[in-house]
Formats: C-alpha cells, structure tokens, sequence
C-alpha cells in the first residue's frame, strides 16, 4: 500500500475515508478488494494505535458470546437495534476466518473474549497486508482542511477534500474517525463537526468503559486501599431499568475501576448511585450469625475469612461498634453490616474523562443513518461507520466488533 509518494494527477477516487483505524482500515480494505479506488487518510503519525494499545497490547478482536438477534444486551445508544442488521451480516467468526486466513493465533480469555496469542500488532499488519490485496492508497500523516461538497460536479467528483497533499475528489465519503477517547493518540471531534457540516444529528457524548472517582473527603477511608481488586455484583439505575454486572472491582487513589466499574459506566448517570454487592453468591447474615454463635474473632478477622483483609479492616474501622470480637456485637450492628456489606450504596463524583476511557457515547445519531449500509439518509454518498456513530459495545471486544461490522456494510454499499 502507498504511504508516503503518489503521483499528483492521482485525484479521483470512489471513496475517500477519513481515519485509519480499526472501522477505516476494515472498510477501505473490503472496498478496495470489491474493485473500489479507495484512499485512506489519517493525520495521526502511526496507523491504528488504539488497536496498538486495545486489550493490554494483545487486541480483544471479537467476542463470542455476541448475541447478533440481541444486540441490546451488548450495545448501549439511543437505538441499540441499529446495529443489528449490520452485526448479523458481518458476525465474529467471519474475522475469526480473517485471523485463521492469516494464520495468527488467537485465544479465548473471559466471558467469550478472544485475543491475539502474541501482539495487537498482527491484527494491523493483517488489516494493513488486507489493504495493499485491495491496492488501498493510504495518506498518513495527511491533514484534512476541510470538505466540500458540490452537487454540480459529476457524480464521481461530488466530494472534496482538502488536505495538506493537495484536493482529492470522490463519490463516496465515510467517516471513521472514531470516538474522543485518549486524545494523545489522535483522537478529535472532526467527524461530529463534519456530521454536524452536512446536517445530521448528535447524541450528546460522554466518555465510557471510564475509571469513576469520588469525593476526597467521601473517598478517604477507601484510598489506602488502592489496587485491591475482588469479585463483585454491581448495578445503577431504577428497579425498572436497573443494569447488573458481576465482574472484579479494583480500588484506585481516586475511586473505583476494573471490569465491573467500566462496563457499569456506560450506564451510570451523573447524581446517581451505584449498588455493590462486596460479597456476591453469599448469604453474609446467615454466616456473620453463625460466626456469632462459635466465634471470639474480631469481627474484622472474621470477615476476611470471606474478603481480603485490608478491605475488611477499613470497613470495620470506620464503625466503633465493629471493632470488638464477635460474639460480643449486638444482632442489630450485624444485621447492619450484612446489609451495608450487600448493598453497598455509594455515589460518584465523576469519571476520569476521556483521558483513561476506552470509548465515547452517544455521537452521530443513527436516526439519520441506513441501518444496512450506514449511508446518511439526507445526504447521498456520505458514510458514518465505527465509534463516530452513537453505537457502544460493552467492554470484551464488542467495540472491535462493531467497527468491523458496520466497515463491511459500508463497503458492500459504496
Ligand atoms: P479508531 O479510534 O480506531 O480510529 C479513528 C482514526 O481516526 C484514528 O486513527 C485517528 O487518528 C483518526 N482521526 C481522528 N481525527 C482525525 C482527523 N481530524 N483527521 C484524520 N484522521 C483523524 N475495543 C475492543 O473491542 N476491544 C478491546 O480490547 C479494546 N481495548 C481498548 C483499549 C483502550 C485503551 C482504548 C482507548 C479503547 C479500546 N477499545 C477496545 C475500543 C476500540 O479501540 C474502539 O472502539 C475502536 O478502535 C473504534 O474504531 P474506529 O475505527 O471507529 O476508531
């Protein structure tokens, strides 16, 4: 593929795409490899680093468990169902073919999740090699000035872009140009201010799969225990609309991350509480009464018999009543504890922002968009595809997903 030099009479194309990441890559390389002249431009200096940087260095691909009938039960957005068309055409082992195709190995973690064997990097080599197959241009680093769009021009000539090579035209225009996630690796707003150039809507966005903080002062008597992480059940939201995940929690100097808080993220709303069960699959009363009746132990000794230590001590130590053996505590305090420890009740101050979230919410409306090809329905030729469009995967390698699914439909479509 051409990164670098190309010859200037070279300004014609069937589609321009705008980011060179996970959705952008996918897409030019099925376009190119359907017969389309496709150029890909990125103004970052190295292709794909969210994939680089994507499942600890080793890329969480696809998900197994991705119930393609149900995409709700993995999604989150205005209208989850978008997805499905998409997802249900272009499903996880379709890229587990891809992988096997290449010959890159490839194993399942937690819960349906697949990862690369040995690097992130052998997906994008993968997507790079699948590229040049499709004789893909690609313009990176390339800054995009703006775009234009002409009715007049001839249909192959309809978009404009200008960038700091020169103008390129094309018939198709399609906007990959992700989320707002870490932007020190390139990410912008550009594609919700170009959705928003050509009139379509957007779903107000906030960061996702995020760490959340609290308080100093509420947060003082769990900051010691920084980088603890157990098992836990939590959830937000109303008895009607409440979201659940059981999932490991990690204590952090500033609040509470790990899998289960990231995931509960994308549902939490600002002021509102979260529910932590900190011993889930147990009945704590029934064993803090049986303890009771055979035991001497300080409560606090007794108690990480079921969870670590340290935890068990901040807990008791902010309760004078605790810190006595536990035969000695009335059932009232016990009855107390059971229920603090089960339903543990506590409300964020914030997240920590789009520089430690994996993904953003919200963003192009897909009112406004084909659910089978993800063109804009007001404005022909234009394509939004990935995590520009208000569709979010839950974390496990559901965004991955989604990227590949809707690039496919994309190109398919062009
Ligand atoms: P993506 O962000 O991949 O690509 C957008 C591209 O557009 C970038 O290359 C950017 O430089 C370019 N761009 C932006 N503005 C531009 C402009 N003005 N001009 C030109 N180019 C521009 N998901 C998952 O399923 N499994 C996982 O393991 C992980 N892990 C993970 C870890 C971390 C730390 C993060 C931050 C995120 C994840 N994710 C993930 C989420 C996943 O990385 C994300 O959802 C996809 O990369 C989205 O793919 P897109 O192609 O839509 O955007």
């Amino acid at each position: 593929m051409t990164a670098a030099t190309y010859p200037s009479a070279e300004t014609d194309f069937d589609a321009i795409i705008l980011g060179a990441g996970a959705a952008g890559l996918f897409c030019a390389a099925q376009a190119g490899q359907l017969g389309l002249k496709v150029l890909l431009i990125d103004h970052a200096e190295k292709v794909a680093e969210k994939i680089r940087i994507s499942g600890g260095g080793r890329c969480n691909f696809t998900n197994r468990d991705l119930d393609v009938r149900a995409p709700h039960k993995h999604y989150v957005g205005q209208n989850p169902q978008f997805c499905r068309s998409a997802l249900s055409r272009y499903t996880p082992n379709d890229f587990i073919a891809l992988l096997d195709k290449h010959g890159i190995a490839y194993e399942e973690k937690h819960k349906g999740q697949l990862f690369a064997c040995r690097s992130a990097e052998d997906i994008i080599q993968m997507l790079l090699a699948e590229c040049q197959a499709g004789h893909v241009q690609r313009w990176q680093p390339c800054s995009v000035k703006k775009v234009a769009f002409d009715p007049a021009q001839a249909h192959s000539r309809k978009y404009a872009v200008h960038t700091d090579r020169g103008v390129v035209h094309a018939r198709c225009l399609v906007l990959a140009t992700g989320g707002l996630s870490i932007p020190k690796i390139g990410a912008t707003d550009f594609g919700y201010r170009l959705a928003q150039q050509f009139g379509l809507p957007l779903v107000e966005r906030r960061p996702g799969l995020v760490p959340l903080t609290f308080d100093g002062e509420h947060w003082q008597p769990y900051a010691q225990l920084a980088g603890l992480a157990l098992n836990v059940e939590i959830s937000t939201g109303s008895q009607k609309e409440r979201v659940t995940f059981q999932e490991d929690l990690l204590f952090t100097h500033r609040g509470l991350s790990g899998p289960a808080v990231l995931q509960i993220s994308s549902y939490w709303k600002e002021g509102s509480p979260l529910k932590i069960n900190l011993l889930p699959g147990s009945d704590v009363g029934e064993l803090l009464q049986q303890a009771k009746s055979c035991s001497r132990k300080l409560v606090a000794n007794e108690l990480s018999a079921y969870m670590p230590s340290r935890l068990a001590d901040a807990w008791t130590a902010q309760r004078p009543e605790l810190q006595r053996p536990i035969n000695e505590v009335s059932d009232k305090a016990l009855a107390a504890l059971a229920e603090k420890l089960s339903r543990w009740e506590i409300t964020p101050s914030g997240s920590e922002g789009y520089k430690k979230a994996e993904v953003t919410l919200g963003g192009i409306d897909t009112k406004a968009l084909s659910q089978k090809t993800m063109e804009a329905k007001s404005q022909p030729g234009l394509y939004c595809i990935g995590e520009v469009v208000d569709i979010t995967g839950w974390l496990g390698g559901y965004n991955f997903q989604w990227a590949w699914a809707s690039a496919f439909a994309c190109a398919q479509a062009m």
